[in-house]
């Protein structure tokens, strides 16, 4: 349980007083009665309302807010308030200023502003998160600590003193330079560095430049990948300085920063660590797929093995920030508040509970419009939701998702997978392992969303979408895995570089070709228009006919594999498009190709069956989205209608009872209503 002082399902969100008069406070407090609001984040923006100048601190209002809080039943995750640093900081302190990829100085304006590597701002945000410690550390309302907000939410940072900052990281790294040099290949292009105060950060003055759709394109794949490590890791030092500064008074409250599901600069799994609980900040769009929201709260409760996380925001009806910021629909939000607990979210937080009336969020959505009042949809739409939090009670609360399959994910790999110059820019790395999630997701079967590093033995099934690096060991864990009976799935372009993006030599997949049972000679690129086709080979089962394909196919050769299906065009028609190799007592395979969703749909299933792994209920209707939490036994069914109409379920050999309506539910052909949710309490 994220804190035994509140059992339940917590309820509320992003709350800034500090930017209000306080004649409204009172109207807050009885309007989230209203709404059985029970906890608010506060703090988040108010460093400057805190401490005015530099020897300045104020928290009175904080002392008021919290005991009004409290005294209203309501708990808080109190925010350092580090995440924009006040102005008199940035005239007094120029260090604090970021400098951009082009070099140059940044001036006081934004948030997520403060250069990580800034002496001044490490001082005084950690002067900031003691003091609030020291001053909160036994206050009945504080739940858990908020540190800072969206690290990496605005630009990196390439002034002097991250420059000098990355020389040490990387002595660190390197120890010497000659084992530098090698690992970034500076032989090519006459690069090698004689010292260390010959190297500069990558950025626009010096290694990389903006190419197109937004990608930063390099000429060294290795100082850019230590570049972007280096970033994670400076922004995480100052994650962990405010950490250990809030532990030393409070080492029983739980710490958590808000995190944004694929969000590329901050190697996640690394930060996780740090993490008493993960926290995240959902914003889909309103055609973002479901099934990319339920892998994005996968990936997120994959980073602490499967331990509930924390849904820190999501708006009540509409974002700000989207070039068309859609009303989500009367039910959406409740549905999607559920999909979050679905998959493992033990609270369910708005950004915000009041809507601010200045300045660029004053059109996001809020429990509280700008109208003042109770009656609007949003309002109606959010009690009721808290009045079944409440009913729920802690019925859910530390219960785990089960998956026999599991998707890897890694950090470096995507980064690394995207600044290569060269074989297609069309690659993206989220969007490959979003497409076999999509196709579990469609049949009704969970998947984990874990790390290079988790413990695969309890998956029947692992999926290693495009595994370009592989990094050091992870061959050999594979290779166990598969020895030991798993079944791996890979695809194209893996196992080319190592963990510095040298290629490995030899033919690819390099160290997981003895694995795999196949090598590939070349790798070819279709244009967007190009397609080739898939054809499965005789006694390949649970195909139907032949299957397009594109942007990237490898010509692979077979060492011992089974081939399942050729390619059907250009000169490599005939070649093996699928594989599978028996490794041990399980079975490797490898995709040569990027496939159109049928494919992979087809392709899942049969495998799925031929393992024993079973959808959650028989025939899953287009947009019912299942997950199944279970605890001491337990089992809760969880089923969602994404559709805006009744559909009926079958749900098979399983029966039991509605936790939101009381309602008793079992057999083939149950109609669930347009937005409904369904929690069943299952019987044994
Ligand atoms: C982020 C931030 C919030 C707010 C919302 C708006 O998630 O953390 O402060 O800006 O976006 O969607
Ligand atoms: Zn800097």
């Amino acid at each position: 349980m994220i804190s035994a002082k509140k059992p339940k399902i917590w309820y509320g969100g992003d709350y800034n007083p500090d930017q209000w008069e306080k004649e409204v406070w009172d109207e807050d407090l009885r309007m989230f009665k209203l709404a059985g609001i029970d906890v608010a984040t506060l703090n988040v923006f108010a460093w400057a309302k805190n401490q005015p100048d530099e020897d300045t601190y104020d928290f009175g209002w904080l002392d008021e807010m919290m005991d009004k809080l409290h005294a209203d039943g309501v708990g808080v995750c109190l925010a350092t308030s580090t995440a924009a640093h006040p102005a008199w900081m940035a005239r007094k302190y120029p260090d604090v200023l970021q400098v951009d990829f082009n070099g140059q100085k940044r001036k006081f304006g934004g948030r997520h502003n403060s250069c990580p590597n800034s002496p001044t701002f490490r001082k005084y945000s950690v002067r900031m998160a003691d003091k609030l410690a020291e001053r909160y550390k036994d206050h009945p309302a504080l739940l858990i600590w908020h540190i800072n907000n969206e690290y990496g939410g605005a630009g990196n940072c390439y002034c002097d003193n991250c420059e000098a900052a990355f020389r040490e990281w990387l002595k660190a790294r390197y120890g010497t330079l000659e084992t530098l040099n090698r690992a970034w290949n500076t032989g090519f292009w006459g690069h090698t560095f004689h010292d260390w105060e010959d190297i500069v950060l990558p950025s626009g003055r010096s290694e990389e430049w903006a190419g197109a759709n937004g990608r930063t394109e390099t000429n060294f794949q290795g100082i850019s990948l230590d570049y972007i490590r280096f970033h994670s890791d400076s922004l995480l030092d100052c994650y962990k300085l405010e950490y250990e500064a809030v532990k030393k008074h409070t080492p029983d409250i739980p710490v958590t920063t808000n995190l944004m599901g694929a969000f590329k600069k901050l190697d996640y799994h690394k930060w996780a660590k740090h993490m008493d609980v993960v926290s995240w900040d959902n914003y889909p769009r309103f055609d973002t797929p479901h099934s990319y929201t339920g892998m994005m709260h996968d990936l997120m409760r994959g980073l602490k093995d499967g331990q509930p996380f924390m849904l820190m925001e999501q708006t009540p009806s509409q974002q700000n920030w989207q070039p068309y910021n859609s009303l989500k629909r009367p039910g959406v939000m409740r549905l999607w508040s559920y999909q979050a607990v679905a998959r493992g979210a033990d609270t369910i937080l708005f950004f915000q509970l009041r809507r601010s009336i200045g300045a660029c969020e004053k059109y996001h959505g809020a429990v509280i419009e700008h109208a003042g009042h109770e009656n609007t949809r949003v309002f109606r739409e959010s009690a009721q939701l808290g009045a079944e939090l409440s009913q729920l009670g802690d019925a859910l609360l530390d219960s785990r998702v089960q998956a026999k399959a599991a998707i890897l994910f890694d950090w470096e790999n995507w980064w690394a997978v995207e600044m290569s110059s060269g074989p297609t820019i069309a690659l993206k790395y989220v969007d490959e392992a979003h497409k076999f999630y999509d196709a579990l997701y469609r049949q009704g079967i969970a998947a984990d969303v874990v790390s290079v590093e988790a413990d695969l033995s309890g998956y029947d099934l692992v999926i290693a979408p495009v595994m370009y690096m592989v990094k050091r060991g992870l061959a050999d864990k594979l290779e166990q895995y598969v020895q030991s009976g798993g079944t791996l799935v890979s695809t194209f372009f893996s196992g080319i570089v190592d963990e510095n993006d040298r290629v490995k030599t030899g033919g690819y997949p390099g160290e997981l070709r003895k694995l795999l049972g196949i090598w590939a000679e070349e790798i070819d690129a279709l244009l967007p228009s190009q397609r080739n086709r898939i054809i499965p080979t005789e006694g390949a089962t649970g195909f139907k006919g032949e299957y397009e394909c594109g942007m990237l196919c490898d010509l692979i050769h077979s060492e011992g594999a089974e081939v399942k299906a050729v390619y059907g065009e250009d000169f490599y028609r005939g070649m093996p498009a699928l594989t599978v190799n028996q490794f041990g007592e399980g079975e490797a395979w490898y995709l040569a190709t990027s496939p159109e969703p049928a494919f992979l749909q087809d392709w899942m299933s049969q495998l799925c069956t031929t393992l024993g792994i079973e959808p959650l209920v028989p025939n899953v209707p287009d947009g019912i989205e299942t997950t199944l939490r279970s605890k001491d036994g337990q089992g809760y069914l969880f089923v969602l209608n994404h559709n805006a109409d009744a559909v009926t379920v079958d749900l098979g050999y399983r029966s039991g009872v509605d936790l939101l309506t009381g309602r008793a539910l079992s057999g083939n052909g149950v109609e669930v209503a347009g937005r409904d949710v369904w929690i069943i309490k299952l019987d044994s």
